[in-house]
């Protein structure tokens, strides 16, 4: 697939169109960056284990009911995906207290919540992504009470399937956030990556955390922790 102009770059990848207005291409970075720009470094081989394992799990969505933006892998770096317009809310779920959750509120990492949380971020990166709620994004013109409805119960969908497909792979799927745009015909997919940048992976055993937070945190073997879950979520289950 031919690339034509950039169309976005972001922290992690670039969005190139091609020569059909409907398809976009996708290149994963190796840059990583963390609270809000501040840490920035490469990890090694980041790009291509990101794409390897969102290209692994949207086909597996799909099939559970969640439409994506997901065409196919073109090359290690690169995918094919629907033309949307990204809706500027990012949407988090939250099974275990962690992160921005346990600090805001004073809950110790590791608290099991009663039923999933879904919270909404204001995409922005000058403002470093602040919380709101629906009412926020509706009263703004970002999304509409329809939309949010739809996001909502997608979000939750996704939880419902990757919950169990991590933990038969021995990973606690602890939160994540998803990005949702609207494709030229209006509908809402699920867009953007699932990856360890934007997923907090926990070895169910070990409690080994597998995610971005080595590297938020220098916890040191950040490459391997990445490998390790593209591994995990290409296992062959019996
Ligand atoms: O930092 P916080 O605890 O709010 O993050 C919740 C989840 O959302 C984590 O899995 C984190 O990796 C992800 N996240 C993200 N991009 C952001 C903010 C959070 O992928 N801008």
């Amino acid at each position: 697939v031919e690339r034509g102009e950039l169309r976005y770059e972001g922290k992690a990848k670039r969005v190139y169109a091609t020569p059909d207005p409907q398809q976009y291409v996708v290149e994963y970075k190796d840059d990583a960056t963390a609270f809000n720009g501040q840490k920035r470094d490469q990890i090694l081989g980041k790009g291509s284990v990101n794409n390897a394992i969102t290209s692994a799990l949207y086909p597996h969505l799909e099939r559970a009911g969640v439409p994506t933006h997901f065409i196919a892998q073109l090359s290690e770096r690169e995918q094919l995906v629907r033309a949307v317009e990204i809706i500027p809310v990012e949407v988090v779920v939250r099974n275990v207290a962690a992160g921005s959750f346990s600090k805001r509120l004073g809950i110790t990492e590791g608290t099991l919540l009663a039923r999933p949380i879904v919270e909404y971020y204001y995409k922005s990166d000058v403002l470093g992504d602040p919380l709101i709620n629906t009412d926020t994004a509706i009263s703004m013109g970002w999304a509409t009470d329809e939309d949010l409805s739809t996001i909502k119960a997608l979000a939750l969908k996704v939880n419902a399937f990757l919950t169990p497909y991590f933990l038969a792979r021995d990973i606690r799927l602890i939160d994540f956030k998803l990005e949702f745009g609207k494709t030229h015909d209006g509908q809402i997919v699920l867009a953007d990556e699932i990856s360890p940048d934007t997923c907090r992976f926990w070895d169910a055993v070990s409690g080994e955390r597998l995610d971005k937070d080595r590297f938020r945190r220098d916890l040191g073997n950040v490459e391997g922790a990445y490998q390790e879950m593209l591994a995990r979520v290409t296992r062959e289950q019996a």
